[in-house]
């Protein structure tokens, strides 16, 4: 579903697109390609069990966060609702790419181990601005957002797991704003942290 918005347009959807696969190169869906990336969001604006999260400047989306109700069945459901893009996607670059094969592999091969005290949270899936637009509390923004989007709904708790890297700069984001982490773990081959929220009244 789509916070707040009745449609999403085409146009919204095309640069949704180009802002996920600018600003997270290494994700899975960048890997599968435009149009999984495009249908993705699509299909997470018609789900019930997701919500989309959107800051425009006028007419042009800067900013997109994306919260599950049911995280650990999206690939599934993805999957069902559109075989033939996702099927297609996944084989040409399993035959293009050893590199892009051992990490789609090691993608469905993920134990989801998440720790005990995240499950059956809602949980942020993507955040992301437009590179141009960055430090400028669209992220923000986009939190604040979801998180009365959360409170509506009397969620009390919410999560989130971001690359457990030196490098990552979201992480000063997440810890500036009162996320508390509460474990780590591989997924694939890469680090993981887990943070959840709670939500003042
Ligand atoms: C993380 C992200 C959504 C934050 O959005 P934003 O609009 O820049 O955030 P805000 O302006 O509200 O807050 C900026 C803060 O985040 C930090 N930050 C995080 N990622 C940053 C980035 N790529 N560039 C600049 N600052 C970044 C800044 O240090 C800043 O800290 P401050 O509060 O001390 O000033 C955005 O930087 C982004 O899209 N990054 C690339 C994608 C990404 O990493 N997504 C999260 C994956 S888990």
């Amino acid at each position: 579903m789509l916070f707040e918005e009745n449609s999403l347009s085409k146009k919204d959807l095309t640069e949704i697109t180009k802002m996920h696969i600018d600003s997270l190169e290494d994700s899975m869906l960048t890997i599968l390609g435009e149009s999984v990336v495009f249908n993705y969001y699509k299909f997470i604006s018609e789900s019930n069990l997701d919500c989309l999260f959107l800051v425009k400047e006028g007419d042009t989306v800067i900013g997109t966060c994306m919260i599950s109700h049911e995280p650990n069945s999206i690939t599934k459901r993805m999957a069902l609702k559109y075989p033939i893009v996702i099927l297609s996607s996944v084989l040409k670059q399993i035959i293009i790419s050893s590199d892009n094969r051992k990490k789609i592999f090691q993608f469905l091969d993920k134990d989801n181990e998440a720790p005990k005290s995240v499950l059956g949270l809602p949980e942020v899936i993507q955040i992301f601005t437009n590179s141009n637009y960055r430090n400028r509390r669209i992220g923000s923004r986009l939190l604040e957002q979801v998180e009365s989007y959360l409170k509506k709904r009397n969620e009390k708790v919410y999560c989130l797991k971001t690359l457990d890297k030196v490098d990552n700069l979201a992480l000063h984001f997440y810890s500036k704003r009162n996320f508390v982490e509460v474990g780590k773990n591989v997924v694939g081959e890469k680090p993981y942290v887990y943070f959840t929220k709670t939500l003042q009244n």
